[in-house]
């Protein structure tokens, strides 16, 4: 018998600025993604403003599932996925954001996606905004600094609820809104983009937008909770949190203290004002010291009361560890690094593998919020190499997820409620934070390169195959 749920949703996620391409076509505006050029491991990628001729950028073409949906949702389906976790890009349905009326081509290519995962009995699940704001939001605002994006966003979120009622149950209001507590997630998740910056991964950073900026997009997740339920009383809304672990160096109690300072300001603190609907008490302090002064309007307190979230998802690749000594060696990291943990590997990118601190999360999370939690995002970011016999035999992405989800299923039988997993990349895409395509999570590989060159054609990696096995049994058969 398995220990995982009967109608526990597996399945895979993507986002629309990393895998669609066809960024100028059907009516589609230029969202934030689509100014940004390649980087690769070692340079950071670059924020353009306009469309420059002879530069290349990734999200353009990236790996074209606009016109593979069919192709690559049929393969989906072979591996049996109960759930498909992908976004609406923003600016298929609103080119600007700020137009009247919605871009009924972009409806409907959305409508052929959901009906084309239906059709497999696949349940799409849909995050409303995924990195990938209009541009023309950031020009004329400087992004969700502005409290002008909440209605704006809202509008969006309504179109998708009514438009799609009764064929989408699962939806997320942001891509993990708390990368918006780190400097990293000025561009990426907020759209503000600071005099003097070019450099993609180091922004200039001004904390008090940033934490403006959140303040508007709680309000507007709470508006569209509220407005999607009305609209769908069926439907189930959720946040989601890029999980940044943080273990304390050592047990010197001043390690002890940082790590639950940067818990509670990096992980905690989204999660309880979307789940919970208020900000939580430690924020004043941080506020208070940062020299940060959140406008709030009259209403705006009980708007986050009345739109907390139906379950709580989240991202989990790595952990990290702080410390007050300087002297310690760092590692890189989703959204933000930290010291290095010596019990730990680290992928080629100096993400920290550690499936055990995802039991370890499940269970905090669980005991901190008492609602179903759902794994939206973990995998490996790994180079992989076509086999002479054409095959490619990924043994470390599935040993990767093997060690995870034996860990989900420890956490399940400590008690912890998980409606689902939805391995991140289920098909190559466009990295984010580098903007490479060596960077590979599948489990089907895509040929498209770092140049751009490829021809796009997908092929099944080794990890296709187990990972079919692993739906089949319902997470069972792990070998
Ligand atoms: C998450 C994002 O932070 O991590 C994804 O939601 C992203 O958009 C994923 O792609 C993996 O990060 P990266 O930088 O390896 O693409």
């Amino acid at each position: 018998m398995s220990v995982f749920k009967e109608n526990f949703l597996w399945g895979g996620a993507v986002a629309a600025n990393q895998c669609e391409g066809a960024w100028n076509e059907a009516g589609k505006g230029i969202s934030a993604s689509d100014v940004c050029t390649g980087g690769s491991h070692k340079r950071s990628k670059r924020i353009t403003r306009t469309i420059e001729p002879d530069t290349f950028y990734p999200s353009h073409e990236a790996i074209d599932f606009y016109h593979h949906y069919k192709e690559d949702i049929a393969l989906f389906a072979e591996m049996g996925f109960k759930v498909f976790r992908f976004s609406i890009a923003w600016t298929r349905i609103f080119p600007t954001g700020m137009e009247n009326e919605p871009n009924e081509a972009g409806l409907e290519f959305y409508d052929r996606v959901i009906d084309e995962c239906l059709s497999h009995n696949i349940e799409p699940l849909i995050t409303i905004s995924h990195y990938e704001m209009p541009f023309a939001l950031t020009e004329k605002y400087n992004g969700w600094s502005s409290r002008e994006c909440i209605d704006l966003y809202v509008r969006y979120a309504k179109t998708l609820f009514t438009r799609y009622k009764g064929k989408v149950k699962y939806w997320l209001t942001f891509n993990e809104i708390n990368s918006g507590t780190m400097p990293m997630g000025n561009f990426l998740s907020l759209g503000i983009l600071n005099e003097g910056t070019t450099e993609f991964n180091n922004q200039v950073d001004i904390p008090q937008l940033r934490f403006q900026g959140l303040h508007h997009q709680f309000v507007a997740s709470a508006l569209a909770v509220k407005a999607g339920h009305e609209i769908d009383p069926d439907c189930k809304i959720g946040c989601m949190i890029v999980q940044i672990t943080t273990y304390p160096l050592t047990c010197n109690p001043d390690d002890i203290l940082e790590a639950q300072h940067q818990n509670q300001i990096l992980n905690q603190f989204c999660g309880d004002v979307q789940v919970r609907g208020e900000y939580p008490y430690f924020m004043k302090r941080y506020f208070k010291e940062h020299n940060i002064e959140v406008a709030m309007e009259p209403g705006d307190a009980d708007i986050l009361k009345e739109g907390c979230v139906d379950y709580y998802t989240f991202s989990y690749y790595m952990s990290n560890c702080a410390t007050t000594s300087k002297n310690e060696a760092q590692t890189s990291g989703n959204i933000m690094g930290g010291a290095k943990n010596p019990y730990l590997e680290a992928s080629d990118w100096g993400w920290q593998i550690d499936p055990k601190g995802l039991r370890y999360t499940l269970n905090e999370l669980y005991g901190r919020y008492r609602i179903p939690l759902m794994v939206v995002e973990n995998g490996l970011g790994a180079y992989d190499k076509i086999e002479e016999d054409g095959t490619i035999q990924d043994d470390y992405r599935i040993d990767y997820l093997r060690k995870h989800i034996e860990q989900m299923r420890e956490a399940v039988e400590d008690g912890v409620d998980l409606m689902g997993y939805t391995p991140w990349g289920c098909i190559d895409l466009v990295s984010a934070s580098t903007g490479e395509m060596a960077k590979r999570y599948g489990f089907i590989y895509v040929e498209k390169y770092d140049d751009g060159s490829g021809d796009l054609s997908r092929r099944k990696k080794k990890s296709f195959d187990w990972y079919k096995k692993v739906i089949e049994t319902n997470g069972e058969v792990l070998a």
